[in-house]
C-alpha cells in the first residue's frame, strides 16, 4: 500500500513530482483551464488511492488565483483522505503578519482561516518572511529553511573566503546561519522602507570590511529588487569585488531580473519555490526529509 499521495498544483507541477519521486508516492497532476473572465476549472488526472494527501502549491503571482487553487485543490483532496497536508513552498501575503498602518488588514491571518476552513490538517512552508505569519495558522504547521540548501551550492562556486550580507536587520539570523554553514563571516546592513511608497534606500555608514571582498547578499525573497539594487550599490561604493545573490524565492517581478543585473550582480541563485530562470536550487530534498 501506498504511504503518500502528492498533487501537484498548476503553480508547482515540476516540485511536486520531485518530491513524489524523492517521496516514492503516487503523482497526480491536476489540469488548470482558465475561462475569459478569469475563473479556474481544475481537474484531478487521476482518483487518489488510500493515503495521506500532500498538496503542492506555491502562492506566487497571479498571487489571488494560485492560493483559490490551493484551496481548490485541498477541498477535493478531503474527499479522498482525512489527511491532507498543505506545502506551500512560497507562502505569498506572509509579509502583511501585522498592522503596520492604522487600518491595515492582517491578509496572512485571513489566509490561515481559511487553510483551517478547508480542512488542511498540517501545513508545510520555506522560508517564510517570519515566523509571526506562522501563528496565526491553528494548524499544525512547521517552517523549513533552505539555507542549506543555497549554501551547498555556493560551496560548489568555491569563492575566496567570501562575506554574507544581509541587506536588512530582519534577514540577520538568516545571514550568520548562512554563514556558518559557509564557515565564513557576515554583516548586516541598516535598510529603511518607506511603508507607503514601499522605496527603500541603505542607511548604514561606511563598511571597511567588504574592500576587495566577494559578497553573497542573502536575502528570504525577492519581490522588485528593489533592496537587492540599493544594497548592491551601496556596496560597490564601498569597494567591494563581486556581489552575489541567494534568496529562496526569486519574484522578480517586472523586469527586476535585468535591473539587478544592471547595478552589478554577477549571479541571482535562487530556489524552486518559484519556477524561473534563477531557480537552480532543489528544495525537494528537504521537504521529503520533514514528511519522512
Ligand atoms: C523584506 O523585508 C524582505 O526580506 C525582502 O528584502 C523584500 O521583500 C524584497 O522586496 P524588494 O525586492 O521589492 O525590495
Amino acid at each position: 500500500m501506498i504511504k503518500f499521495t502528492v498533487i501537484g498544483g498548476n503553480a508547482s507541477q515540476d516540485l511536486a513530482k520531485r518530491l513524489a519521486k524523492k517521496l516514492k508516492a503516487a503523482y497526480i497532476r491536476t489540469e488548470l483551464k482558465t475561462f475569459p473572465d478569469g475563473e479556474n476549472k481544475i481537474t484531478f488526472s487521476s482518483k487518489p488511492k488510500k493515503s495521506k494527501i500532500i498538496v503542492v502549491q506555491s502562492i506566487y503571482p497571479p498571487v489571488d488565483s494560485n492560493l483559490i487553487q490551493c484551496l481548490s485543490i485541498i477541498s477535493k483532496a478531503k474527499q479522498f483522505s482525512s489527511n491532507v497536508i498543505a506545502v506551500i513552498p512560497y507562502m505569498g501575503y506572509a509579509r502583511q503578519d501585522k498592522e503596520f498602518l492604522l487600518g491595515e488588514v492582517v491578509t496572512i491571518q485571513v489566509i490561515a482561516k481559511l487553510f483551517k476552513a478547508i480542512g488542511a490538517t498540517k501545513i508545510i512552508v520555506i522560508d517564510i518572511h517570519s515566523p509571526t505569519g506562522l501563528k496565526y495558522f491553528k494548524i499544525s504547521a512547521k517552517n523549513v529553511s533552505a539555507v542549506s540548501e543555497l549554501v551547498k551550492y555556493f560551496k560548489k562556486l568555491k569563492l575566496r573566503k567570501p562575506l554574507v550580507v544581509s541587506p536588512d536587520s530582519g534577514g540577520k539570523n538568516r545571514a550568520k546561519e548562512f554563514a556558518r554553514l559557509l564557515k565564513t563571516n557576515y554583516i548586516t546592513l541598516k535598510k529603511q522602507r518607506n511603508r507607503k511608497t514601499g522605496k527603500v534606500r541603505i542607511v548604514s555608514s561606511n563598511l571597511k570590511e567588504v574592500i576587495g571582498k566577494d559578497l553573497i547578499l542573502v536575502d528570504d525573497m525577492i519581490n522588485t529588487g528593489g533592496s537587492i539594487i540599493k544594497a548592491t550599490e551601496f556596496l560597490k561604493k564601498q569597494k567591494c569585488q563581486r556581489v552575489f545573490v541567494a534568496c529562496t524565492h526569486a519574484l522578480l517581478v517586472g523586469n527586476a531580473e535585468r535591473k539587478i543585473k544592471k547595478s552589478g550582480v554577477s549571479q541571482i541563485v535562487s530556489t524552486n519555490t518559484i519556477p524561473g530562470n534563477t531557480s537552480i536550487v532543489d528544495v525537494s530534498n528537504i521537504v521529503a526529509n520533514t514528511l519522512m
